[in-house]
């Protein structure tokens, strides 16, 4: 009888988290360009889970994304919002900038810690940490603690005497002072399995163990997930036997890069592991969205290590109740943007630039031309460390439309206004209306031009621009449309104002190649509307209107897309 008992205690217990029957979870939860995702889920506020991710040289920086349900993400806060937390971006390295941020929170306090790579100009400490009482509010984000990290990707943890340690990647720990940013002696804990790159080191406390999750074999195709645990959390930390707990290396899947992990667990006590991925197959060549977040589920038995889901576009999945109930005022991801610059509206918040803008050139509504973006132009979008005239979304969908009119009466050789697909300022596909002359000495007169800066992984060389001359019967605005009918090529075009379908002038279509690797080994294809003046002396403004984008579908696996 007592032996029965235990049995049913025992079964019981073993089907508790089961209870609910498994559902369908697809991947990439958060799809467009966010890399090295940090998750934390938090009963103190409505049972939400809050990730945050990289920014690198795009602000404003560090988002905040929550979700009840790990399906319905909305933009909680950006935690970098500011230009005076952190003016530092002046720097050429198109991969520079914020670097992996590890999100926590305790007793009422969310931390967001992180470290900015820079051309070697930047005299202070690289490391930063944010500090926030509402995570649903830009202005509640705290200016940063500096302090001397020694390496990127620092984590907090918090041991159960509440002393809260750095440990950087190479897995070096210190104690930190969260105040002063003053960190205590150094220690190394562990080299990881011998792959390249140990980094992306996060400790958790359980069971009496400290355990220690890192990123192997850099952020490429051998990116891998491993774990060692310790007694004593300085070590000496031994290496878990089944390693790596998570990798997509040496297989064919569509997911490739996996790393870059942190773990966390639902109300249910069942534990998830959230990631980077790239949807480039094995062969790596073709991922305009570079680095995307996955979330993946896992059991994690006492005294053991995680046993972890190998991550898949499909994957079954703990049923976490569907909720879109999300606490905020942010935009809830996967609704189309429709957004038309009414007067006295303010510039859409999932909006972002490269380094901070001249927030002069951008204007909602300006006296005289209602319903409409104006942008002055920057004299280069492509080089240099000064604020450009750049403004976008994320690409976050494998096939889309994204559409805006331009009204743009250039009077100068070589000025020009249009929609891009953007990596870097090195690698960018871009569609303007610009002013050039047929001939040295002939008039200038307004032009649609198709061209590419950089060649990415394309491995040959980019088209020559493909050039049209704007007939003088188009009405302006023009609307200028980038759309992915297919996961390789971008197609370009132009319809003017009242057009008819016929009216419409393809440019042309651009692989994504051009747009993934490359120079921009860290970033994703953001979609956006620029104005410059080439290098020449155009200061004509741009005036931008009925910006839309709709995501068409997502492709999780080989030939699989879904809506
Ligand atoms: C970048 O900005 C910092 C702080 O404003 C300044 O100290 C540094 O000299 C600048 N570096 C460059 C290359 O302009
Ligand atoms: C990691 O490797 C370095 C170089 O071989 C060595 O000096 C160091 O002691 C190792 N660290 C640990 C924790 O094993
Ligand atoms: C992955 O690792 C193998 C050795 O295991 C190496 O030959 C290859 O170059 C690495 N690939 C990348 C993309 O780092
Ligand atoms: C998916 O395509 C890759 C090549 O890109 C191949 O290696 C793999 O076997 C394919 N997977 C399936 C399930 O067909
Ligand atoms: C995911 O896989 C399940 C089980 O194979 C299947 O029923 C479902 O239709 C798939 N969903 C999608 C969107 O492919
Ligand atoms: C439910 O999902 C979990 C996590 O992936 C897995 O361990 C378990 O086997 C799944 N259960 C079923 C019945 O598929
Ligand atoms: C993808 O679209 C481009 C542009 O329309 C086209 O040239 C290319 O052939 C398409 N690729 C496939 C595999 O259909
Ligand atoms: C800009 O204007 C100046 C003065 O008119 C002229 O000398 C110069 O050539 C112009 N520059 C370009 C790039 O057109």
């Amino acid at each position: 009888m007592f032996a029965l008992f235990l049995y049913l205690l025992g079964t019981l217990a073993a089907a508790l988290p089961a209870a609910a029957a498994n559902k369908t979870h697809l991947n990439p939860t958060i799809p467009g360009w966010h890399s090295d995702p940090s998750c934390i889920f938090v009963p103190e506020w409505d049972d939400t889970f809050f990730c945050a991710t990289s920014t690198f040289l795009v602000t404003p920086g560090m988002p905040i994304h929550a979700s009840k349900d790990l399906v319905h993400w909305r933009l909680a806060s950006h935690a970098l919002n500011r230009q005076n937390q952190w003016p530092h971006y002046n720097t050429t390295g198109q991969n520079d900038g914020i670097f992996a941020v590890t999100l926590r929170f305790r007793e009422g306090v969310f931390y967001a810690i992180t470290f900015f790579v820079s051309d070697g100009s930047n005299p202070l400490p690289p490391g930063l940490l944010f500090k926030t009482t509402n995570p649903f509010d830009d202005a509640a984000w705290s200016d940063p603690v500096l302090f001397q990290s020694p390496s990127i990707d620092p984590d907090l943890f918090w041991d159960d005497d509440g002393v809260p340690y750095m440990t950087a990647a190479q897995s070096i720990i210190s104690m930190i002072d969260l105040e002063t940013g003053a960190l205590g002696p150094a220690t190394q804990l562990w080299n990881g399995t011998g792959e390249t790159y140990p980094e992306g080191p996060h400790i958790y406390k359980k069971d009496g163990w400290y355990y220690l999750l890192i990123a192997e074999g850099g952020t490429e195709l051998n990116h891998t997930v491993t774990m060692a645990r310790s007694r004593s959390i300085t070590g000496t930390y031994i290496g878990f036997e089944g390693n790596p707990i998570l990798t997509n290396k040496h297989t064919g899947e569509y997911f490739q890069t996996v790393g870059h992990a942190d773990i966390f667990h639902d109300a249910a006590g069942n534990w998830w592991v959230s990631a980077l991925a790239t949807r480039s197959g094995p062969e790596w060549i073709n991922y305009p969205m570079g680095r995307e977040m996955v979330i993946t589920p896992a059991t994690w038995a006492e005294g053991e290590f995680p046993i972890v889901s190998p991550v898949r576009g499909n994957e079954s999945a703990w049923a976490l109740p569907e909720s879109t109930n999300v606490r905020g005022t942010g935009p809830i991801y996967g609704t189309p943007d429709v957004f038309d610059f009414s007067p006295g509206s303010a510039i859409p918040s999932n909006f972002l630039f490269w380094r901070w803008p001249d927030v002069d050139s951008f204007t909602v509504s300006p006296p005289g031309h209602p319903n409409t973006l104006r942008i002055q132009p920057c004299p280069d979008i492509s080089s240099g460390d000064d604020p450009i005239s750049l403004i976008m979304r994320l690409q976050t969908d494998t096939l889309f439309e994204f559409s805006i009119d331009v009204a743009f009466a250039a009077t100068t050789l070589n000025e020009e206004a249009g929609a891009t697909v953007f990596l870097t300022q090195v690698q960018h596909l871009d569609l303007g209306i610009v002013l050039l002359s047929d001939s040295a000495t002939g008039p200038a007169t307004p032009h649609l031009r198709l061209r590419t800066a950089g060649g990415g992984n394309l491995g040959a060389p980019p088209p020559p621009p493909m050039i049209y001359s704007i007939p003088s019967s188009w009405a302006e605005p023009i609307t200028l449309t980038i759309r992915a009918n297919n996961d390789t090529h971008y197609t370009f075009s132009a319809t003017p104002q009242g057009g008819a379908a016929h009216d419409t002038v393809v440019l042309g279509a651009l692989p994504a190649t051009i747009v993934s690797g490359g120079a921009g080994p860290f970033t994703g294809a953001l979609l956006g509307a620029y104005a410059t003046g080439n290098n020449g002396n155009g200061t004509t403004p741009a005036y931008i209107s009925r910006w839309r984008y709709t995501g068409i579908a997502q492709q999780i696996d080989n030939n699989t897309f879904v809506p």
